[in-house]
C-alpha cells in the first residue's frame, strides 16, 4: 500500500488527547513523522510510543503553547530532527463556554491566548520554514462554532470566528508561495474538552447536549485531516464543515 505522506513532517499540537491524538495516528498511518507537541509527558510518551510500535516515527515534545519561547522550541526541535517541516496541525483548544453575563473573564483571557493567540504564533513561527522551502500545510482546527453563533457560547465564538478570519488572510498570503491553509470546523467531539469548563450550569448543559446526539469521535476529524493534507499539491482544500449526522445547530 503506498502512502502518501512517506517523507512528509508534521507537527500537531494538542496530540496528547482528543482529535490531536487521533490525528498524529492517521498521519503517521500515512507515512508522516509526528512531532507531538502538548503539556502531559505521560500521554505524548505513551502516544509516541503506539505511533512507533506500528512502524512510525514520532517525536514527543513537552511545550505550553502559550509561550512563545516554548513555541520556538518545539519547531527548532522539529526541524533539527527530520530538516523540514511540511504540515502544521494547529489544533490545541479548550471550549471554556459559558454565557457572557456568567463568564470570568480570565477563562476569555486563557482560551483566546491558547485558541487562537498560540494559533497565530506558531503559524508566524512556522511560516518562515515553509516560505524558505517553497511548500507547505497549515490546518488550523476551527469549529462549527467558527462559523455560526449560539447564544451560551460566545466567547468561543470569538475565539474561533478569529481563528477563520485568520487562516482566510494566511491563504490569501501565502498561496501563491505554496503553502496549503485549511480550516477544520468539527460539530461536537466525543473528546475531554467539556472537562476544562469552569461555570458548572454550562458545563451541564454542554455535556447534556452532547448526549442528546451521537458526536463524532475523534478518529473522524483526523479522517478529515488525513483527506486534507493528502491531495496532491495542487489541491488546496480550503475548509471542512464537519457535524454530526444528529447535530441540527
Ligand atoms: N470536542 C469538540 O466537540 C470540538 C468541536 C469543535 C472543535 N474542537 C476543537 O478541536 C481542538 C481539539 O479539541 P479536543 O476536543 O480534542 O480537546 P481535548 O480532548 O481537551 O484536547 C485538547 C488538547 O490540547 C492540549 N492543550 C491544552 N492546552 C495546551 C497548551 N497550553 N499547550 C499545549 N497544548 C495544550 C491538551 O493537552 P495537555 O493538556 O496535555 O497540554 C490536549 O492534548 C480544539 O481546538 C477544539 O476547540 C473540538
Amino acid at each position: 500500500m503506498s502512502r502518501k505522506l512517506q517523507e512528509k513532517v508534521a507537527i500537531v499540537t494538542g496530540a496528547s488527547a482528543g482529535i490531536g491524538e487521533a490525528t498524529a495516528i492517521a498521519l503517521a498511518a500515512e507515512g508522516a513523522k509526528v512531532a507531538i507537541v502538548a503539556r502531559r509527558s505521560d500521554r505524548l510518551d505513551a502516544l509516541a510510543q503506539r505511533i512507533t510500535e506500528s512502524g512510525g516515527e514520532a517525536l514527543a515534545i513537552v511545550a505550553d503553547i502559550t509561550d512563545d519561547a516554548q513555541i520556538q522550541t518545539f519547531i527548532n526541535k522539529t526541524k533539527n530532527t527530520w530538516g523540514q517541516i511540511d504540515i502544521v496541525v494547529n489544533n490545541a483548544g479548550i471550549a471554556l463556554v459559558g454565557e457572557i453575563a456568567k463568564s470570568d473573564p480570565a477563562d476569555w483571557r486563557r482560551m483566546i491566548d491558547l485558541n487562537l493567540v498560540a494559533l497565530m504564533n506558531v503559524t508566524h513561527a512556522v511560516l518562515p520554514i515553509l516560505q524558505a522551502q517553497g511548500s507547505g500545510h497549515i490546518v488550523n482546527v476551527s469549529s462549527v462554532a467558527g462559523r455560526t453563533v449560539r447564544a451560551g457560547i460566545g466567547g468561543y465564538n470569538a475565539s474561533k470566528w478569529g481563528v477563520n478570519a485568520f487562516s482566510e488572510a494566511l491563504r490569501q498570503e501565502v498561496s501563491r508561495q505554496n503553502v496549503r491553509v485549511t480550516v477544520i470546523e468539527p460539530g461536537m467531539v466525543n473528546t475531554e474538552i467539556d472537562s476544562h469548563i469552569t461555570e458548572l450550569g454550562a458545563r451541564q448543559r454542554s455535556e447534556d447536549l452532547r448526549k442528546s446526539i451521537t458526536p463524532l469521535e475523534s478518529e473522524d476529524v483526523a479522517a478529515a485531516i488525513a483527506y486534507a493534507v493528502t491531495q496532491p499539491s495542487r489541491v488546496n482544500v480550503n475548509e471542512i464543515l464537519i457535524r454530526p449526522t444528529t447535530q441540527t445547530w
